[in-house]
């Protein structure tokens, strides 16, 4: 029998990605969809094959006859604590209700367990959830992709081609920094919502690169050596992020105010991976950070 993976957030960015790896692996895939969401993206999935369920997160009974007769749901929804914990622990309650045996969350970040809470606003919502995942019978799996390899495209102090700097804090211009590409995370997503023995936590990047890497890339590929900029110490930059918060109270009800841009970029130099999980899917080919940059 076929297996059968229902994905939720699958209009999304990484979602329809990851619908279309499954579909490539000939699976039977349902994408959970709003009423509000956008027909042209629905549409879009139903070409590629997916079946469509338009539920709402909170109704539960719908919810659950979706996930019915499926071997794993995957999340991959965006939001704060009304998306990340109240509506996933809805997703959560119907799969177990539906007897699906396996969930992953929408995890797909830095490896937040090795962050302490109060330093990323959107990390500490993830922690939120995994407790009740823990507490749950359900075997999941976290995706740790580290950073979105596109980021490397938007000018942030980490690597910007339009001040041609890229920044390093402490003494860590040698640290390497994990980076993915989303369709590299979407094809290694699929690979493990079939992956009855995935573990709890599976690490991942397309490549690591450290500042002074970048520096040397940045003479390769952007045909000028750009500046390292020592931007000072990782306790400056933490106590920065927390007085910058306080005095934005309105970005809490934002996904990426200034300051959780700050945070990311912050966690991106207090935690990397120290082992991959790359080789666990033979077939995969991953990106290369010159095509990236
Ligand atoms: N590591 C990184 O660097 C990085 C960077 C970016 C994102 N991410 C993570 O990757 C994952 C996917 O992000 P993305 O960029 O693909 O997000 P996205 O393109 O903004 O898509 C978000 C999805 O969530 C759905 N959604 C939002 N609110 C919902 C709700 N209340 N109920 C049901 N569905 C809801 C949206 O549905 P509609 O179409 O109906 O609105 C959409 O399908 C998230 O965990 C995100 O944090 C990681």
């Amino acid at each position: 029998m076929k297996n059968t993976i229902v994905v939720a957030g699958a209009t999304g960015n990484l979602g329809h990605r990851i619908c279309k790896e499954l579909i490539k692996m000939e699976v039977t895939v349902r994408a959970i969809v709003r009423n509000s969401s956008d027909p042209k993206k629905v549409d879009s999935l139903k070409k590629m094959g997916v079946e469509i369920f338009p539920v709402e997160l909170f109704n539960k009974e719908e919810l659950t006859a979706a996930c019915q007769g499926a071997t794993c749901v995957v999340s991959a929804v965006t939001g704060l604590h009304d998306v990340i914990v109240d509506a996933q622990l809805e997703l959560l309650h119907a799969t177990i209700a539906a007897g699906v045996p396996r969930f992953i969350p929408s995890d797909f970040s830095s490896d937040f367990t090795a962050i302490p809470k109060g330093e990323n606003r959107n990390f500490d919502l993830r922690k939120e959830f995994e407790q009740h995942l823990e507490q749950s019978s359900i075997k999941s799996t976290t995706i740790f992709n580290g950073c979105f390899a596109d980021i490397l495209r938007y000018n942030t102090p980490l690597f910007n081609a339009t001040t041609q700097t890229v920044a390093f804090y402490d003494d860590k211009a040698d640290w390497k920094i994990d980076f993915t590409t989303m369709d590299d995370t979407a094809a290694f997503t699929a690979k493990a919502a079939l992956d009855t023995n995935a573990p709890r936590f599976l690490r991942i990047a397309s490549f690591r690169v450290s500042p002074n890497d970048l520096i040397a890339l940045s003479e390769q590929y952007k045909g000028k050596r750009f500046e390292l900029v020592d931007m000072g110490s990782m306790e400056r930059f933490s106590a920065y992020n927390k007085i910058q918060r306080a005095k934005d109270p309105a970005g809490e009800d934002e996904l990426y105010p200034k300051w959780q841009q700050a945070q990311y970029l912050y966690s991106m130099f207090l935690v990397h991976h120290q082992k991959l999980d790359n080789d666990r899917y033979p077939t995969l080919v991953w990106s290369k950070v010159e095509d990236n940059i």
